[in-house]
């Protein structure tokens, strides 16, 4: 498998591996290194093209990062962003200081002004918003270099040697905020460094297979499947690359939507591996009966998730890998890429305390959560559980508010599942970004044909958020409502009475508990 390459050429910038995935999503291979990487090795690597990424420090102090300089001699067009900027331009014979005065440090959405005759911007609107963060000022542009961009504070938001095909913005064309930022990066790709578009998805699976494949051997793999999106992808991908050496454990709590546990086991049994379902459903109970406090009730369910999955590790004897759908998302960096202290995120608290195992594999470290779910497709798992939306841990446990009880959680159970069906019929799934049903332990008075009822309050709880630190309540449209309520209180015994939660989040959090 030959692809074309761009490196990308970490400054210990925040949005290094965003700049990877805006890479891939133009269809080109890239791989992320230090800004230490001996040139050796980048030319080892053949690429089309490399992109220095921002970083917090400033060129000019004796420490700062600084690439071997031979890289502007590979022949490949370079593109800067930022600290990259500065420090092509430092490198190139062009001065960079610190900004004497506030009017030439930027942060923030700016409005720019594009020489759209430049590679980068061509095909491009000659204004547009772009996201600076920079703090210095280049005070002279390298000789070959000409201006290309400017806002109302800076002369020389971008620069550009279209003969040696380096290119500097000082913006951030990665992020979101900076429009047409992807179609700049598409221009250095596709214009300035000759890009074919050879890299897919498929492509991702297939190098990740290998990789898996020649770092397993013949060991034992151990993966904890808990049904959500991240764990599911995990599974399939090590499934497809080493199935028979792979034991999914899956905890069926009992504390699941309707039908989850089946539609889980159904997706993987399409591979020749071990698929451990645990059906722990009378024991979680049992321990949670006359349980009311929600920190109680996640501690429980917590510790007992731990044990079912360690009796099952136990089984197993000697783990060699254990397995973890940890994505980029979760993935803290701080330090320059090289020597990068990493904590991560655990799906499930604490495992790795418990099972003997190796070595930890996390096959999706350097995905984005979309790309995992378009990975997911690439492996056949079905569009349900790869779009799934995320789902706490503790389950239904705390959505039934009070005591959790089985004929509680199989009212809820039915209930959510009306109002999941209702919103993909209007076709609002992808409006939201969660959606579901609550059972309050409140009663109130109805009446339903001659007689009267005194039945549960079941609430409807859906928002819309960018990160699940605040969230706003989701417009649902009333009618959309109205069917979901009428459905509810005619399909399922014993709730009469439907609310819908209009709270944001702060003051109110998603889950109830
Ligand atoms: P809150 O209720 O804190 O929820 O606003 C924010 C997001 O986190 C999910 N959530 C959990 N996920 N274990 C999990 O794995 C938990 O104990 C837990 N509690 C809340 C919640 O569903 C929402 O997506």
């Amino acid at each position: 498998m030959s692809h074309q390459t761009v490196i990308v050429l970490d400054f210990g910038g925040q949005y290094n591996q965003l700049i990877a995935r805006r890479v891939r999503e133009c269809g080109v291979y890239c791989e992320v290194k230090s800004y230490k990487t001996p040139l050796a090795e980048l030319r080892a690597m053949d690429p089309i093209g490399v992109i220095f990424t921002g970083g917090p420090n400033s060129v000019y102090e004796p420490n700062s990062p600084k690439a071997d300089p031979g890289v502007f001699d590979l022949g490949v067009p370079v593109l800067g962003i930022c600290y990259g900027c500065q420090f092509m331009a430092h490198t190139l014979g062009g001065a960079v200081t610190a900004a004497q005065d506030d009017s030439a440090r930027e942060y923030g959405k700016t409005e720019t002004f594009y020489d759209t005759g430049c590679t980068l911007f061509q095909g491009l609107p000659q204004t547009g918003i772009s996201w600076m963060s920079h703090g210095d000022y280049m005070a002279k542009v390298p000789d070959g270099f000409s201006l290309v961009a400017h806002s109302a504070a800076c002369p020389n938001v971008a620069i550009a040697d279209e003969s040696r095909k380096f290119y500097g913005v000082q913006f951030h064309p990665e992020v979101n905020h900076t429009e047409n930022g992807l179609a700049m990066l598409r221009n250095f790709l596709y214009g300035a460094c000759g890009a074919v578009g050879d890299w897919t998805m498929g492509d991702y699976k297939n190098a990740s297979i290998a990789a898996i494949r020649e770092k397993v051997g013949g060991g034992k793999v151990l993966l904890a499947l808990s049904g959500g999106v991240d764990s599911s992808v995990a599974a399939a991908l090590l499934a497809e690359a080493v199935g028979p050496q792979l034991t999914c454990v899956f905890v069926d709590h009992g504390l699941m939507r309707l039908n989850e546990g089946d539609e889980v086991e159904e997706a993987f049994s399409k591979w020749d591996l071990n698929f451990v379902r645990v059906n722990a459903e009378d024991l979680f109970l049992s321990k949670l009966a006359g349980v009311e406090d929600p920190e109680r009730k996640r501690k429980i369910i917590g510790e007992e998730f731990i044990r079912a999955f360690e009796r099952e590790a136990k089984k197993i004897g000697q783990v060699d890998f254990l397995v973890q759908g940890t994505i980029y998302p979760d993935v803290i960096e701080s330090g320059l890429g090289d020597a990068a202290v990493i904590k991560s995120h655990h799906n499930v608290g604490g495992l790795p305390d418990y099972v003997d195992f190796k070595e930890i594999i996390e096959p999706l470290r350097l995905l984005f959560k979309d790309e995992v779910r378009q990975l997911g497709r690439e492996l056949g798992l079905p569009e349900y559980l790869v779009m799934r939306q995320p789902f706490p841990g503790p389950g239904l446990a705390i959505r039934v508010i009070g005591e959790v009880t089985k004929p509680k959680l199989d009212t809820l159970r039915l209930a959510d599942f009306i109002f999941r069906d209702e919103i993909a019929k209007a076709g609002l799934e992808q409006s939201m970004n969660q959606y579901f049903a609550v059972l309050t332990n409140l009663r109130s008075v109805g009446v339903m044909g001659d007689g009267r009822t005194y039945d549960c309050t079941l609430a409807l709880r859906a928002v819309t958020t960018a990160d699940f630190m605040t969230a706003d309540w989701a417009r649902i449209p009333y009618d959309v409502l109205e069917t979901v309520s009428t459905r509810i209180v005619n399909e399922v015994p014993g709730v009469n009475r439907i609310v819908y939660d209009i709270t944001s989040k702060p003051p109110a959090t998603v889950e109830w508990e």
